[in-house]
This record gives C-alpha cells, sequence and structure tokens, in this order.
C-alpha cells in the first residue's frame, strides 16, 4: 500500500461516512505513514501496491484522512458512502473497526465515534416504539421510569422469580428485567419464567391501576432458539424483549429488531460485555459508537452507565451516550471527540442507567439525566431490610422527593421504607 491517503484540505461530502480514530503508531512508524495505511486498508488498499486497483476506482472510491494531529493521537476520515452496504452493521464495522485493530504499524487503534450519511440513516429503520413509545406503552409521561433486575442474577426457581418481580411491581416498580445471565437454565426455565412472572405483573397491574412490563431475556442462538423466544412472549402477550446486545452480536440484533416489530414488542438492550473492546481508553471500538449503532438498527432502550453506580464510565461520557439517545441533532464537541450527527428522524432510545444503585442516589440520577431515564435497582431494591417490596416503594418516594425538591431526609420523616433505605444506604 503505497498510496498516499492525506488529504487535509477535503472537506467532506454529506454523502461520506466519518470516523474519528485515535491513532498510536508503534515505534519507527510515521504518524501520516500509520494514519494512511490504516485508512487504506480500511476500505480499497493493501499492504503493498496492487495492479488490480486502476487510478480511476482509487480516485472514486480512496478514503480522505481530512484532519490529522499527531499530537492529540487523532485523525478523522472520510468514506464514500458506495464503499458500504446498506442496512448491514457488520458489513461496516468489518471495514472501520475490522483489520486496523490488528495492524502491527499500530500500537493502538480506537475508532471513537463515527457519523453516518442519510443513505445509511435511510436503510435502518431505527427504534420501532423509542422513547415515545414506551412513554406510551407504560402510560407514564412526567417522569424517570424505575425498574429492578431480579435478584439473585441467577439461582431462583420460576416460581420464586414470578414471585420477586411481583412484589417489586406491587412496591412501585414500572418495569423489572431478567439479569444478563439468565436465560433458560434447569431451574428457571424460559416458557415457564415468561408465563409466570407475565400472570403476575397482570395482576399488579390491575391491583395498583399501573402498566407494569416484564423484560424476558430471550438471548440465544438466533434463528431458531431467540425468535422462537420472542414468538413465545408474544403469545403470552407481552410487551418487551430483552437481549444481551454484545454476545449475541449485530447480525442477530438486526434480525431481532425485525422479528420484534412482527411481534409488536418492545426490545430492551443489556450491554453486557461491551468493556472487552470499549473499556481501553487508547484501543478498541467506543461505547459511543456501540450506542449509535443500536440507535440506528433500532433497540428501544439501552444500558448506558450510572455515572454514580459501581459501572465504570465518566460522567461526560455517559451523558455523551445520553444525547446519542435522546437528541435528533447532536452538535460536534471536539473535545470530548464527539462527531455531529443529525438523525434524521429515527426515533430517540430510552437511555438505562443500571448496575450499583440505590435509592439514595436517586437525587443525583435525576440532577444528572433528568426525567428521560430509566433508574434500574438491583441490590438497591432486594436488599431492602424491609424486603423487595419496601425496596421499590423506597425508589418511588425517593423519586417523588426528588421530583419536588425536598431533600431525601425529610421526605423520608413520614415515609418509612425511604427511612430505612436512608439507614441503609446513606453514606454517613
Ligand atoms: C444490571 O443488569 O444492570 C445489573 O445486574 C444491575 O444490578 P445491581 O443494581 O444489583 O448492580
Amino acid at each position: 500500500m503505497l498510496r498516499d491517503y492525506i488529504d487535509i484540505g477535503y472537506s467532506p461530502k454529506g454523502t461520506d461516512l466519518i470516523c474519528e480514530f485515535h491513532i498510536e503508531p508503534s515505534a519507527g512508524v510515521n504518524f501520516e505513514e500509520a494514519a494512511t495505511h490504516m485508512a487504506g486498508e480500511s476500505s480499497i488498499d493493501s499492504w503493498t501496491e496492487i495492479a488490480t486497483l486502476s487510478p480511476e476506482l482509487a480516485e472514486k472510491l480512496k478514503p480522505h484522512v481530512f484532519f490529522a494531529d499527531e499530537k492529540a493521537q487523532t485523525v478523522r476520515v472520510a468514506y464514500s458512502e458506495d464503499l458500504f452496504e446498506l442496512g448491514s452493521v457488520p458489513q461496516v464495522l468489518s471495514a472501520v473497526a475490522g483489520n486496523i485493530l490488528s495492524m502491527k504499524i499500530v500500537d493502538n487503534l480506537r475508532l471513537q465515534d463515527i457519523t453516518f450519511p442519510k443513505s445509511m440513516l435511510s436503510s435502518f429503520k431505527g427504534p420501532n416504539f423509542g422513547l415515545p413509545g414506551i412513554r406510551k406503552l407504560v402510560e407514564v409521561q412526567d417522569r424517570p421510569l424505575i425498574g429492578t433486575i431480579v435478584k439473585p442474577k441467577v439461582g431462583l426457581n420460576s416460581e420464586k422469580h414470578a414471585e420477586v418481580a411481583y412484589n417489586s411491581f406491587a412496591g412501585g416498580c414500572d418495569l423489572v428485567k431478567d439479569d444478563e445471565n439468565l436465560t433458560d437454565q434447569k431451574f428457571n426455565g424460559f416458557e415457564k419464567r415468561a408465563e409466570l412472572t407475565l400472570k403476575l405483573a397482570e395482576k399488579a397491574e390491575s391491583e395498583t391501576g399501573e402498566k407494569k412490563m416484564y423484560l424476558c431475556n430471550v438471548t440465544a442462538p438466533t434463528c431458531k432458539e431467540m425468535i422462537r423466544r420472542m414468538n413465545v412472549l408474544k403469545d403470552l402477550g407481552a410487551s418487551y424483549a430483552m437481549i444481551d446486545i454484545v454476545p449475541v452480536g449485530w447480525t442477530a440484533i438486526q434480525t431481532l429488531r425485525e422479528e420484534a416489530e412482527d411481534a409488536g414488542l418492545a426490545l430492551h438492550a443489556h450491554r453486557c460485555m461491551h468493556s472487552a473492546y470499549t473499556r481501553n481508553p487508547r484501543h478498541g471500538i467506543s461505547m459511543l459508537v456501540v450506542a449509535k449503532l443500536c440507535r440506528l438498527v433500532g433497540l428501544d432502550q439501552l444500558h448506558i452507565g450510572t455515572v454514580v453506580g459501581k459501572m465504570h464510565g465518566e460522567k461526560h461520557e455517559v451523558l455523551n451516550l445520553r444525547d446519542q439517545c435522546v437528541l435528533n441533532k447532536v452538535p460536534a464537541d471536539e473535545s470530548q471527540h464527539v462527531l455531529a450527527q443529525d438523525w434524521g428522524g429515527l426515533k430517540p432510545m430510552f437511555p438505562v442507567a443500571s448496575g450499583g444503585l440505590a435509592p439514595t442516589m436517586i437525587p443525583d440520577l435525576y440532577s444528572i439525566f433528568g426525567k428521560d431515564v430509566i433508574m434500574q435497582f438491583g441490590g438497591g431494591i432486594h436488599a431492602h431490610p424491609m424486603g423487595t417490596a419496601a425496596g421499590a416503594t423506597a425508589c418511588r418516594q425517593a423519586l417523588e422527593a426528588s421530583l419536588e425538591g425536598i431533600s431525601l431526609q425529610n421526605y423520608a420523616k413520614d415515609h418509612k421504607e425511604l427511612e430505612v433505605a436512608l439507614g441503609k444506604w446513606l453514606k454517613k
């Protein structure tokens, strides 16, 4: 590969797909040389000058490294939309996050952000329900939603699982979800759990007068089993399915997006395993890119981090993810490695904060995320000293206090469940 793709004067076209990379050349490799090899390998070129690539074709399809800052270890590349198959996330990733991550000429390389051109946006459907559709489903417009993850993660039988879910709903949860590693184990089979839990969700709905949603985990091999599980949920009258997006992979997600629409199910995306390639700030693929792909394909809600909970992720990173979920036009922010993205009307996703949260953190969560967030508490509900229902009630009380601008300590004076939660979790 001997062509030079450095083209600093190039002004990207509206039809280009743009990527920002963090790039660290290996010892003895010049920065621009690494950038041009990376741009070539992710598009039309190879390691040596190839006789089959005509000058005409090279001119038409060549990538343009239009920004290169060696000190900041950052390059931006504009790729012609003709390089990509429309409607296929795997093909896009095989190009801009494929071989290039393994090249010896770089010690580290990270796909920081990606901006999709209009043609690509319109080749995907985006979320079917999205944030507004979920609010309609749950019939809650003006506050964050409260959810829980049945705990222990795995180990309960189906009856006990349904009972814990029921107590969560009765105490005030809007949503109850399975944990990421609960699918169809011998002690808690998928069908039985779905049937019993949905039945008790319905009972809680009629007792509380509130909508109660069960997010059953359909994660499995795609064609036979995952789709079959979606249809089981549909037949049981469910409104949701949940998937572990990284373990199942992008083709499965794309297939499931189609199936979910046919089944009338909203899709909850658990991002477990994302850190295998998102957490290293110098190498891999950023969570920002993962979140954008989720919106493009059309998941309805996505775990984005918590800021105050147990999951890794600085506040600015989590808020960037939140913006990609909810805004229609995301402005560029160079200092944050965020490229401008106009979502062109693809519906927003509901951001989910989950992992290590307690009711005592609700005022902080509300001030960080505002009202468009699903707050999920696992241990923070099921470890409440008075039990699961009281844990859920404590969360609702903490949310009421936050919405009314009252301190949790004051609100707890005549709200017993919150008082007990403060006793357990409030840092002295
Ligand atoms: C999740 O699915 O996000 C975690 O299992 C949350 O559980 P925790 O609230 O107990 O950390």
